[in-house]
């Protein structure tokens, strides 16, 4: 049974509150922990960013956003009626320290030691400005925590001008760097199957694993923010995050408990220890594509030129083979790959265990699959252990690959809080653990240079796919060379 511990009163302000992260995630997810009991009575909810509007229009505009992206029946009347009344609204131009920072002063409580949330759904741009500004403004407290969107940057320079110059107004310990990977229910559940379990640890190296697949991939393709995601790549907009934080949890050391930094300190151990790229090694090792016309789940779809209005050069498909060189990891690939528009929705970490030393069974009886454990972070949430059986009955030794299969829907009947809930009430309980450090951050960005340096001298290769496939030919090929390939289900 969850359980739910409540959090102290908070005010939380939302820049960007007219975005599409704010209406579509960030106030749902507070409605949510709402409706849950999960926010105390005397908290207050208040959304900022340019447009004219006033309280009713805006919470009206919460609303029908809300119905666009939930079922209408994930509204209670009366929790809703409570939750909103405590959302208000106040036009403000977060550049300008002239703009309406009085008035939003007056939205919030002044009661000494009540928490303060400024929850950063702005162009990254704009989150040293935004910082200065609300110092300037006099709504700095000691319980104050800012809560930065990703991506922080697009290289490692840009990252550091942005951490440098919001942590001229806050503390390292004030500010909240946002990878909702990990507020996932699944990934969390890593850490617990990695160190909770004592079957792993005796096997989680390079004596027994033979190599290791991330894949994230996604139906949709850039839509609305393709303004953005042009600009990004799938490499900047969901490697240098979310990706390699993932590659984190799998490599790291056992940390000696869960608080955040002892978490924290063996995450960048990993990032610190992953092989570095050449111009060859890039040309050999990271496919890049980007997907045409096709179709996803039967239905047609444009190709990413079609949709952006122009011609272009971001990768909307990028796989990699990743070294991670320590003891532990020595001569184990990592396989990354994520894309848009791919056959499927799937998100998922497969650990390859080494073949047998040696078949005592003959080939009638079928070919010896590796041992596999495959841990879906998405949809399907779940974790497999795929084995070789004997199938039961006569007629000679016959084997099989089965699973033994932990699903989540089967095994956890109640709902549990999507990653951007969890996020925001660890944010109010001052938990660091669920967000990036900023050293991680810039780790992350020096590994992601190097790839983006490698592909500035090839002149831009980029692979057509068709949408609603596996991505470029040539991503099979990155794992056939090896004797592998992408592990897509039994
Ligand atoms: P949008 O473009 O949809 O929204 C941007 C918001 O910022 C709008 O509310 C806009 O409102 C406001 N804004 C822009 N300039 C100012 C300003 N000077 N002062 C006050 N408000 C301003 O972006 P998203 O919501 O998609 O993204 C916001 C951030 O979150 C970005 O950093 C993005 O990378 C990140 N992010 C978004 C995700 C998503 O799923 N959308 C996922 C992960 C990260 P107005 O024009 O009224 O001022
Ligand atoms: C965001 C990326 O960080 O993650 C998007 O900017 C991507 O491009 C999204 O679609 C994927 O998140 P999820 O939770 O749907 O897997």
């Amino acid at each position: 049974m969850s359980q739910l511990i409540p959090v102290e009163p908070f005010d939380c302000v939302v820049f960007g509150a007219t975005g599409d992260l704010a209406l579509r995630k960030l106030m749902p997810a507070l409605y949510h922990r709402w409706r849950d009991g999960q926010i105390p009575e005397n908290s207050r909810i208040v959304g900022a960013s340019r447009s004219e509007l006033d309280a009713a229009s805006y919470r009206a505009l919460v609303r029908e956003k809300f119905i666009e992206f939930f079922p209408k029946e994930e509204i209670d009347e009366t929790a809703w009626k409570g939750f909103i009344e405590r959302v208000s609204y106040c036009p403000l131009d977060v550049d300008k320290a002239d703009s309406n920072w009085p008035r939003l002063a007056g939205e919030l409580d002044a009661a000494p030691g009540k928490k303060r949330v400024f929850y950063f759904a702005l162009p990254p741009s704009l989150y040293g400005d935004v910082a200065a500004n609300i110092v300037k403004a006099g709504l700095k407290t000691p319980e104050t925590a800012v809560v930065l969107e990703k991506p922080i940057g697009s290289d490692l320079a840009s990252a550091r001008a942005i951490n440098d110059a919001v942590g001229r107004s806050f503390e390292e310990r004030q500010v909240f760097r946002i990878d909702h990977y990990l507020g996932k229910e699944t990934v969390q559940n890593l850490l617990i199957l990695r160190f909770a379990n004592s079957i792993f640890e005796p096997v989680w190296n390079a004596s027994a694993i033979d190599h290791v697949q991330i894949t994230v991939n996604e139906t949709v393709g850039a839509g609305s923010r393709a303004a953005y995601y042009d600009k990004s790549g799938a490499l900047r907009d969901m490697v240098q995050n979310h990706l390699l934080q993932l590659l984190c949890l799998v490599a790291m050391e056992p940390p000696l408990d869960l608080v955040a930094d002892t978490v924290r300190d063996e995450k960048i151990k990993v990032l610190r220890a992953l092989r570095r790229f050449t111009a060859k090694c890039a040309d050999e090792d990271t496919v890049r594509g980007q997907y045409r016309a096709g179709s996803v789940n039967l239905e047609p779809v444009a190709g990413y030129e079609e949709e952006l209005g122009g011609p272009s050069r971001a990768e909307t498909f990028v796989a990699i083979k990743a070294h991670v060189d320590n003891w532990r990891w020595a001569g184990v690939p990592f396989y990354l790959r994520t894309g848009k528009r791919m056959s499927e929705r799937k998100s998922e970490i497969v650990i390859q265990f080494k073949d047998v030393a040696h078949s005592i069974v003959g080939k009638e009886a079928g070919k010896l699959a590796p041992t596999r454990l495959v841990i879906r972070l998405q949809p399907d949430e779940g974790v497999k252990l795929l084995l070789m059986t004997k199938e039961p009955g006569p007629g000679g030794l016959r084997l099989r690959y089965v699973p033994l299969n932990l699903s989540y829907a089967a095994t956890f009947t109640e709902r549990y809080p999507d990653a951007y809930e969890r996020l925001l009430m660890a944010v109010v309980r001052g938990d660091l653990g669920l967000f990036m450090r900023r050293d991680e951050v810039e780790a992350a960005w020096s590994w992601v240079d190097g790839i983006l340096e490698a592909w500035e001298n090839d002149g831009g290769r980029v692979l057509p796919y068709p949408a609603g496939t596996d991505g470029p030919n040539r991503a099979a090929v990155l794992l056939g060379r090896d004797g592998r390939e992408w592990f897509d289900g039994v």
